[in-house]
Order: C-alpha cells, then sequence, then structure tokens
C-alpha cells in the first residue's frame, strides 16, 4: 500500500497536484447535502455518529465534498486552477465483501477552477497512467456525459416516462423510487434493470449544444493524449455531484460489483451547493485494495517499498563498532543501511539482512579489519569484492537516473 502510495504521490505531483489532507470525520450536513438524498452512500452507507455534544458526525465517505469545503473556507490563497490529490481512508458502511470494505483507501484527484474540457482529459489521463505503470494492460475507460441543468431536466421527464412504462421489469428496490431518481436505475448492476436501461432513451442523444461540445473536447483530449475508451450510455455515476462528464475505469477480469478501479467526473455545482462561488470542477477516486486486486488477477507482482540497500554485518566486537559507524555514515549519505543491535554468528546476520530485503550485505570481520576493508556481497547472486572501507559509501551511493539499490522498487 505504501508503495502504491509512492507512486500515486509522485505522479500526481508530475502533473502539478498537491497534496491535500481533511479530517477523518466533518458534519454529516456535508455529505447529505452533496452526495445527494437518494445516492447509496447518504441512504445506507454513512457512518454517522452523534458526538458529545449532539452534533452530527460522520466519517469520511468519499472526498470530493471535503476538499471543496476546505478550498471554499481560504479560496483567496489558492492557485487558480487548485490542484490537489490525496491518499486516504474512506468509510462506507455497505455489506462487507470481496471488493467493496467498510474501510478502503483513495487514491484521488481534484481540478478546482478549470471548465475547459481539457481538464477532464488530464484527469482521466493521471489515473489512465496510474495503472499502466503498474503493468495492468486489461483496463477499460467507459465514458459518458450526464448533460447539465439544461439538458438533464427534460431528458429526466423522458426517462421517468419510460420507466414508469416498464415498471413491471424493474427489481423491488427501484419499482417504488425510481421517480426520486432515475438516473439511479441506469446504474443498477442488476440483470432485470440493465436490461430495461439498455433500451431507454439515452441522455448522450439529448444533450444540449455546450454539453456536446465539451463532450467532444473531452474526446479530442483522450485522443490527443492516446486513450482509447468506449461510450457507455448507461454510466451515470453513484453520486449526485456530477454533471458532464462521468468516466469508470474498469478490470473486466473483475466481477461487475468490484471492476471499477476508479471513477469519477465533473461537477460544476458543487461548490454553490456548499455556498461557494461558481467553481468548476473535475477528478476521480481510485480503489486502491481494488487496484491490487487488479493487479493479482493480470498475475502482476504488486510493487514493493524500496527496500534496504545495504545490511552492514560486524563480526566481534571491533567489527560491530565498525559496522555501526559505516552505517552512521551510509545513513548520512542518503544510503538505506541497517545493522544488528547484537553480536550474532556471521551466518546468522546473513540471514538478517536477506529477510530485511537488502540488495547488498557488506561484512566487517577480522580479516576486514586487519586490511581496512569491507566485503561487500551482492544478495541476489552471492557475488562479493572487497572494498575499501572508505570507499564503501561511495561504491553504494546511488548514481544519477539509476535505479536505487534494494529489491523492491517505489
Ligand atoms: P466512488 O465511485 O463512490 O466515487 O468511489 C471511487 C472508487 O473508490 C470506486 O471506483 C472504487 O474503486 C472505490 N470504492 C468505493 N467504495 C468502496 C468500498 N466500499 N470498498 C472498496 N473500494 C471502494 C467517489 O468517491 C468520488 N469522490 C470520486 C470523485 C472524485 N469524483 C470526482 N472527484
Amino acid at each position: 500500500m505504501r508503495a502504491l502510495y509512492d507512486r500515486a504521490a509522485a505522479l500526481a505531483r508530475l502533473y502539478g497536484y498537491r497534496y491535500v489532507e481533511t479530517p477523518g470525520f466533518e458534519a454529516t450536513e456535508l455529505f447529505a447535502r452533496t452526495s445527494g438524498e437518494t445516492s447509496d452512500v447518504v441512504t445506507k452507507e454513512m457512518y454517522t455518529f452523534e458526538d458529545r455534544k449532539g452534533r452530527s458526525l460522520t466519517l469520511r465517505p468519499e472526498g470530493t465534498a471535503p476538499v471543496m469545503r476546505a478550498y471554499l473556507a481560504e479560496i483567496q490563497e489558492q492557485p487558480s486552477p487548485f490542484k490537489a490529490y490525496y491518499l486516504t481512508r474512506m468509510y462506507r458502511y455497505s455489506r462487507p465483501q470481496e471488493g467493496r470494505y467498510r474501510e478502503h483507501r483513495q487514491f484521488g484527484i481534484e481540478v478546482f477552477g478549470a471548465a475547459d474540457p481539457g481538464a477532464d482529459a488530464e484527469v482521466i489521463a493521471v489515473g489512465d497512467g496510474f495503472l499502466r505503470g503498474l503493468g495492468l494492460t486489461r483496463i477499460e475507460l467507459q465514458l459518458n456525459s450526464i448533460g447539465d441543468e439544461v439538458c438533464r431536466p427534460a431528458y429526466r421527464e423522458e426517462l421517468i416516462a419510460f420507466l414508469r412504462a416498464n415498471r413491471d421489469r424493474l427489481t423491488d428496490e427501484h419499482r417504488d423510487r425510481f421517480e426520486d431518481n432515475p438516473l439511479r436505475v441506469l446504474d443498477c448492476k442488476d440483470d432485470a434493470c440493465r436490461a430495461v436501461a439498455k433500451e431507454a432513451p439515452k441522455i448522450i442523444d439529448r444533450l444540449c449544444d455546450p454539453c456536446r461540445a465539451h463532450f467532444d473536447g473531452v474526446q479530442a483530449g483522450l485522443k490527443d493524449a492516446g486513450l482509447s475508451w468506449a461510450i457507455e450510455p448507461t454510466l451515470v455515476r453513484g453520486l449526485d455531484y456530477y454533471n458532464r462528464t462521468a468516466f469508470e475505469f474498469v478490470s473486466p477480469g473483475l466481477s461487475p460489483q468490484q471492476a471499477t478501479l476508479f471513477g469519477g467526473g465533473r461537477y460544476d455545482g458543487l461548490a454553490e451547493v456548499l455556498g461557494g462561488p461558481h467553481v468548476p470542477g473535475v477528478g476521480f477516486g481510485m480503489g486502491l485494495e481494488r487496484v491490487l486486486m487488479a493487479i493479482e488477477e493480470e498475475g502482476l507482482t504488486p510493487p514493493e517499498e524500496p527496500g534496504l540497500a545495504v545490511f552492514v554485518v560486524g563480526v566481534g566486537d571491533a567489527g560491530q563498532a565498525r559496522a555501526l559507524e559505516l552505517v552512521r555514515e551510509l545513513r548520512a549519505a542518503g544510503v538505506a543501511a541497517d545493522t544488528s543491535f547484537e553480536d550474532r554468528p556471521l551466518k546468522a546476520q546473513l540471514k538478517m539482512a536477506d529477510r530485511a530485503g537488502a540488495a547488498y550485505a557488506a561484512i566487517v570481520g577480522e580479516r576486514e579489519l586487519e586490511g581496512g576493508t569491507v566485503t561487500l556481497r551482492r544478495l541476489e547472486d552471492g557475488e562479493q569484492e572487497d572494498v575499501p572501507g572508505d570507499a564503501l559509501v561511495e561504491a553504494l551511493v546511488p548514481k544519477p537516473g539509476a535505479a536505487p539499490a534494494g529489491r523492491g522498487e517505489g
């Protein structure tokens, strides 16, 4: 998980995003108002509790609303566009099952203050780049536009009329409730609902001119970035704050309930819902447990935290003292190094080096102490050489551009 966090942070920074952290819980109202009264998050997934003064609080189920709340509180001091990323835990009270946990981790990015479709394309490219950087290839980008306050109301009425005519074919959950939020039926994973959704009128055929132009712009941006996608007219997303662009990356090898590795879209009205000015926004949230599942499903090795570059083995009292000296020098030079706290036989210490994931063992025994050298052994293949004691640091400092020593990678 740490290795995923490191990669995500490095990639986000590469695109000019900066780290943002919000509290683990917030006033319930923040999520209730932004996610939507009929959303799953609000109707059944919030971890809500009262504090000692009777205030209603909720463990953070998603990151977009909290980041927007924090941004609006200090909007004057923020750059425009404001580009932020987060790596944090989210809490959702649903029935735990494979790929759906009560606590999960998300890598999320948000761009506030950019209405241009280029921002949508960039956000999608960051998520795509992250997954491909892990070696994933069986992933699919699904894209849709869900219109805006100009074109969606008429579409909504048309969809309600269609669902009324097909009411008997819906599952119980939707039969009596589709009038509140008809778009949710389109998002339902149940086979019966999917069959109805397939025949339903499609929002992308009903977009107003500005939404159509935006959607075309997003696709042009994706093409430019070398991405491919499938238009998925029933993709509507489960939270109410979205408008225009909606997207999901799915791993078709995983079962439908857990296949969405990340999802997101545009939310140009969110800031106003929170009492702020008009601030267009776009972003995604990626479930990192699901990313690990996809890595396993494709038979790939998950990334690891970088391991130790060197474990310094000191034999005997004098050897141990010298080992400690060397470890201090190595660390001061930025080389990840460790040694044993206690005097142990050479063989036991070499085992420690191996278990610690070190790339090298540097051995200081009687012979080395006499000659002022260190035996540098590459643990991968046992190849070893004598190096002068004062050249050890030099031998292990990573050369510019070279991968860091250590068997994991970051
Ligand atoms: P979301 O689709 O609700 O969107 O969640 C984003 C991702 O988090 C999902 O695609 C999934 O990978 C993962 N996820 C969600 N719930 C669970 C769970 N219970 N267990 C494991 N993984 C889960 C949002 O949260 C939006 N805030 C994303 C966004 C950011 N939109 C714009 N900006």
